[in-house]
């Protein structure tokens, strides 16, 4: 009996404190504090976000929350717990009944407040003003209708406020208005990040008032008119100046050469007008430039090469005139892009010089000078092994090609007027090279031998384009791939001879031979070793002859094929019309007899 009494006394203790525990427990949070937040969730349709949001228990242990230790809530942070699928669609079919967080400026502790990837579909709240204690505001991705709260402005201990307008999907709800000129007494805002909001009218002016900023980002909204040259004088600590994507005009203003702390100054996609300013080159910490996609004029100046820490430039797309020689001191680069200028005269050597100080292994530099009009020849300075990327397609190039681009992973020199056959420089032993294009230049007679010799060097070589040339003779047998070749184009040259009769591992997936004057007959023993991964097959426009060869309706994979305007004869086995991948079929214009399957056109894009 003794034993019995015992146990139900010990039950009877552990119920008790486990009571107490709770209470502690309940008692942890601020009551008014819970009111607020419990009221805010309400006004929420549907979602599973506050399933732990119960009114009886802690709101300090709810999802979101955390308190300080007198149960105050001190960061509220209400996000999207998924990636983009369908429970995070269910999620984000949220929608919201009344006035977003009327209540929310009842958390007077709070100090940290994120609202993200949640569709609101409703107006953002207008009680910020009184979070007087909130240092981070993040709101992204919510899909509030009408425009941005000038309540923000009043809460003015806030360090970091960002926010970026894009709903999930188009349409927003979101109404264009300009920035509130509220937001000028946040004095103490490092990060300000007002992103693709679809502003109205000009950045404010009153925003050099905000000298503790650091980063100032306002890209991808329709902010217009001049940067106020006030920011270069008074917000000194700026590190990060953004306003990429905006209608913003006048020239680059010369005060911002003051900014000396600055790394990023990003003013692409704007209508910015006149030259670059020379108190740029006073920035010798920059790092990231993107100035592209502008109405800049006059040369790219000397003074950039002063710029040693610069990892990416960017002055695509504006009306620069000339290439200066001082850009090769810029061994740290790992982007460069002047595509689409008028740059004219030749390619300076020191070109080569450009990415050679990448200390790290993993990191290498992109060129890009396409769309420009160079002239002279392509000097032969690639060898470094840091150039990963270069694009000089569509100039006036002339000459050779230089055989230390085969030190380089994509090559584009499409487009130019090269023609020189005999060899430029010497051949690595181990070229890196997978994408070569030499489509559109001069090139004529039969393929020289570098060429060939690079196709078997480069292991690595997936893509090869030498179509529209006047090359002659027999294609050579390199261009129906060794192992790694994926696609290969010599089309619109003047090939004649024969197609082999035989490959040896091969794993072409598109070979367009078109508009060439190849002869003879197709071997079965030619399809045979392309039937697997033969994906877009073009032979038109040559001088087959013969039949087809029985197994060509035995390709696997085999999209496109077109045979058409040849010398075939002979009947089309049934088997073709069945190849089960098969899209488009054209055997127009040949000697067959029998029954010829009609022109299947390629399936709407
Ligand atoms: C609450 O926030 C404080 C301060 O940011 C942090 O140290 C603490 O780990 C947070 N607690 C929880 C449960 O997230
Ligand atoms: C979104 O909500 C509407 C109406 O409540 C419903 O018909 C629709 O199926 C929901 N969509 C998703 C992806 O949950
Ligand atoms: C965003 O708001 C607009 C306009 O209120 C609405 O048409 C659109 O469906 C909303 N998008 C989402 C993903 O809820
Ligand atoms: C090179 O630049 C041209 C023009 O800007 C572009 O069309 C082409 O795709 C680029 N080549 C490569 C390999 O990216
Ligand atoms: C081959 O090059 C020609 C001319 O440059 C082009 O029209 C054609 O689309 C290319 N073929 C393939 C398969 O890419
Ligand atoms: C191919 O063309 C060259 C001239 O460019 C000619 O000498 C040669 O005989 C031709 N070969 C064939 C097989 O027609
Ligand atoms: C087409 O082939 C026939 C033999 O089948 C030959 O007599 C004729 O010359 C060829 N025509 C062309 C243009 O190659």
């Amino acid at each position: 009996m003794m034993e019995v009494s015992f146990k139900y006394r010990w039950r009877v203790t552990v119920l008790i404190l486990s009571v107490t525990l709770s209470q502690c427990y309940a008692l942890k949070c601020n009551p008014s504090d819970k009111k607020a937040l419990l009221e805010f969730s309400a006004g929420f349709t549907g979602p599973a976000i506050f399933e732990t949001w119960k009114a009886g228990t802690d709101c300090c242990q709810w999802w979101g929350v955390n308190c300080t230790t007198t149960g105050r809530v001190q960061e509220l942070r209400i996000f999207n717990r998924f990636t983009p699928g369908p429970v995070a669609m269910a999620e984000r079919n949220t929608s919201y009944k009344g006035v977003v967080g009327a209540t929310l400026g009842d958390l007077s502790e709070l100090r940290v407040l994120e609202l993200s990837s949640i569709m609101f579909n409703a107006p953002m709240p207008t009680t910020f003003d009184k979070l007087k204690k909130l240092e981070e505001l993040r709101m992204y991705l919510n899909n509030f209708t009408g425009s941005l709260s000038p309540s923000i402005g009043g809460a003015t201990s806030l360090k970091l406020f960002t926010f970026d307008g894009r709903p999930y999907f188009p349409p927003s709800g979101f109404v264009p208005a300009p920035i509130p000129s509220t937001f000028c007494q946040l004095t103490k805002l490092r990060t300000l990040e007002l992103t693709t909001v679809g502003f109205t009218g000009k950045i404010p002016p009153c925003f050099c008032k905000l000298v503790q900023l650091t980063h100032l980002h306002l890209y991808e909204s329709n902010l217009q008119g001049e940067v106020p040259s006030c920011i270069g004088e008074t917000v000194q600590n700026l590190e990060s100046l953004q306003l990429t994507s905006n209608k913003l005009t006048g020239p680059i203003p010369a005060t911002l050469g003051r900014l000396k702390k600055l790394q990023t100054l990003y003013l692409g996609q704007n209508r910015f007008t006149g030259s670059i300013p020379p108190e740029i080159g006073n920035l010798l910490s920059l790092k990231n430039l993107n100035l592209g996609s502008n109405s800049l004029t006059g040369s790219i100046p000397a003074w950039l090469g002063r710029l040693s820490e610069l990892q990416s430039l960017d002055l695509s797309n504006n009306l620069f005139t000339r290439f200066p020689s001082e850009l090769g001191k810029l061994v740290k680069l790992q982007y460069l892009s002047l595509s689409t200028n008028k740059l004219q005269g030749n390619l300076p050597s020191e070109i080569g010089n450009c990415g050679s100080g990448i200390a790290d292994d993993w990191s290498s530099l992109y060129i890009d000078i396409s769309n420009n009009r160079l002239s002279g020849s392509i000097p032969d300075v690639f060898g470094s092994g840091k150039i990963w990327s270069f694009n000089a397609s569509n100039n006036l190039f002339t000459g050779g090609f230089p055989l230390s681009l085969a030190m380089v992973g994509t090559v584009d020199v499409s487009h130019n007027l090269l023609w020189y056959l005999k060899q430029v420089g010497r051949l690595p032993a181990s070229p890196v090279m997978i994408r070569l294009y030499l489509q559109n230049n001069r090139f004529s007679g039969p393929v020289p031998t570098w060429f060939t010799e690079l196709m078997t060097r480069a292991e690595h070589l997936s893509e090869v384009d030498i179509s529209v040339n006047k090359f002659t003779g027999s294609v050579p047998m390199a261009l129906f791939g060794s192992f790694g070749l994926w696609r290969s184009n010599a089309s619109y040259n003047s090939f004649n001879g024969s197609l082999p009769t035989e490959l040896f591992r091969s794993g072409l997936g598109f070979l367009d031979l078109s508009h060439n004057r190849v002869s003879g007959p197709i071997a079965s023993g030619f399809f045979s070793s392309l039937l697997e991964s033969m994906f877009q097959l073009d032979l038109s426009f040559n001088a087959l002859s013969g039949p087809l060869p029985q197994n060509s309706g035995d390709f696997t994979a085999l999209n496109y094929l077109d045979l058409s305007d040849n010398n075939l004869s002979g009947k089309v086995p049934a088997s073709v019309e069945k190849i089960p991948t098969l899209q488009f079929l054209d055997l127009a214009h040949n000697k067959f007899t029998g029954r010829v399957p009609s022109k299947r056109p390629p399936p709407p894009p």
